[in-house]
């Protein structure tokens, strides 16, 4: 399948807050067109993001000290390590790639250091192994950073540049803007209009790398559920954080878990040239990324909470369903998820499948499937009905 060129198109992404909030307009394989549901009513109707985006993202990791080499390297690796082929197509360029001034025709210019060969350059390369290239602007003068020029009053030269250097994708950020722009005046929040626009939006500011951070992302992003919908994701409770450090690998797995049941885009934040073998379990969990990818693009919700622990659950293609069990507590617990919280039928006779002992349970299950929970860690299934 041929390399969708982004089309010159004015883009007005807005945030909320003064975080460094995105929206992304990117490129994705045509999947075959799902069947029996009706989400498409309102879509930005460019075929794009029919599952969530998934791929890499230098900010986390690297914020304004990402470059060529890196950029290259991170590459070669998303091929070498497998991820390319678990689904990670996008290298994504964030902030810090300009140089501050446009050039004399007002055009960006990438910064001479560390982007030498150009952004033309890095498309082809990044093309060339078969994966493709996102990069960031921004709605106002500068970017977040204050390191490069912003799009504002240059859009539609920036939408022409990006095109004719092969972009794929785009995040659009909403720092330094003088307040004129927005296109839906009043509204900031980018999950009630970013359909129209993108094929994702942010919906919280910027993830940290710990725990606190990443659960209340989540939360804020499980409010907008019912957007999303195949070609149109929340697309942020932001990248994600694996593999950075901050959080014990249990926290990292209910991170991963909650986002691809979210059906957030899943975009690497870690350095994938240098990644252990517990954070290629995480991201290279395939059943986990499968969830993310089911053509069906129900963004799973909480069905219950009590205390520290939740339930969230989301239908799936060929009537299985998605269940993860996450306990927020300090103690290990016992969680009992109710069919009737999550849409099987009350007698329904359930054969279980665990996501991350990659085994499917010996034990059928009927009415509920109760587990013990360790602190700050889950279980995720999905839940086959055989009788
Ligand atoms: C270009 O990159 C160099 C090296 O990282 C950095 O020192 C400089 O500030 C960058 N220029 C801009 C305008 O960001
Ligand atoms: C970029 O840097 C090189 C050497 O580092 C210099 O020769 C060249 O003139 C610079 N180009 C621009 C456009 O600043
Ligand atoms: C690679 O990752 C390990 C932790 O997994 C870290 O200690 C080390 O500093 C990293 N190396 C580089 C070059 O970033
Ligand atoms: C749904 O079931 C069909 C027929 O068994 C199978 O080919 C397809 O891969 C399944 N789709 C998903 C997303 O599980
Ligand atoms: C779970 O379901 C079983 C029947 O399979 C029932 O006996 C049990 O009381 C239920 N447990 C809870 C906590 O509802």
């Amino acid at each position: 399948m041929g390399i969708y060129r982004w089309v010159s198109l004015i883009i007005m992404l807005l945030m909320i807050g003064n975080g460094r909030c995105s929206s992304k307009l990117h490129k994705h394989k045509h999947h075959h067109h799902p069947s029996s549901y009706s989400y498409r009513r309102f879509l930005l109707s460019n075929a794009l993001a029919l599952t969530p985006p998934m791929g890499w993202n230098s900010w986390n990791h690297f914020g304004c000290n990402v470059n060529e080499k890196i950029v290259k390297e991170t590459t070669d690796e998303l091929v070498s390590t497998g991820l390319s082929k678990l689904g990670y197509e996008y290298v994504n360029i964030d902030d810090c790639w300009a140089e501050l001034t446009r050039d004399d025709k007002g055009n960006f210019v990438p910064n001479n250091s560390t982007f030498p060969s150009g952004i033309k350059a890095l498309a082809d390369y990044v093309h060339s192994k078969g994966l493709k290239i996102g990069i960031y602007s921004d709605a106002g003068y500068y970017t977040c950073s204050n390191k490069m020029p912003g799009s504002l009053g240059h859009e539609e030269q920036d939408a022409k540049t990006f095109a004719s250097w092969g972009i794929d994708y785009l995040k659009y950020d909403n720092c330094n803007n003088d307040g004129s722009k927005p296109t839906v005046r009043g509204d900031m929040h980018p999950a009630k209009w970013g359909y129209q626009v993108g094929n994702s939006w942010r919906t919280t500011t910027d993830i940290s790398d710990n725990w606190e951070s990443m659960v209340s992302k989540a939360d804020m992003n499980e409010v907008y559920a019912d957007l999303a919908r195949p070609g149109g994701w929340n697309a942020d409770p932001d990248m994600l954080e694996v593999g950075n450090g901050g959080m014990t690998k249990d926290e990292y797995i209910v991170h991963f878990s909650i986002w691809a049941i979210s059906k957030a885009p899943l975009l690497i934040g870690c350095d994938v040239r240098n990644v252990s073998k517990e954070t290629m379990e995480i991201i290279g969990n395939k059943e986990v990324i499968a969830v993310n990818q089911d053509p069906l693009g129900i963004q799973a919700k909480k069905v219950r909470m009590e205390g520290d622990w939740e339930v969230w659950s989301g239908p799936l293609m060929n009537s299985t369903v998605a269940l993860l069990v996450v306990n927020r507590g300090g103690y290990r617990i016992s969680i009992t998820a109710h069919w009737d919280d999550i849409g099987i039928p009350v007698d329904t006779i359930v054969e279980a499948r665990d996501l991350w002992e990659h085994k499917t349970l010996k034990q059928k299950f009927v009415q509920n499937l109760t587990a013990l929970i360790d602190s700050h860690a889950c279980k995720m299934y999905v839940l086959k009905p055989i009788a």
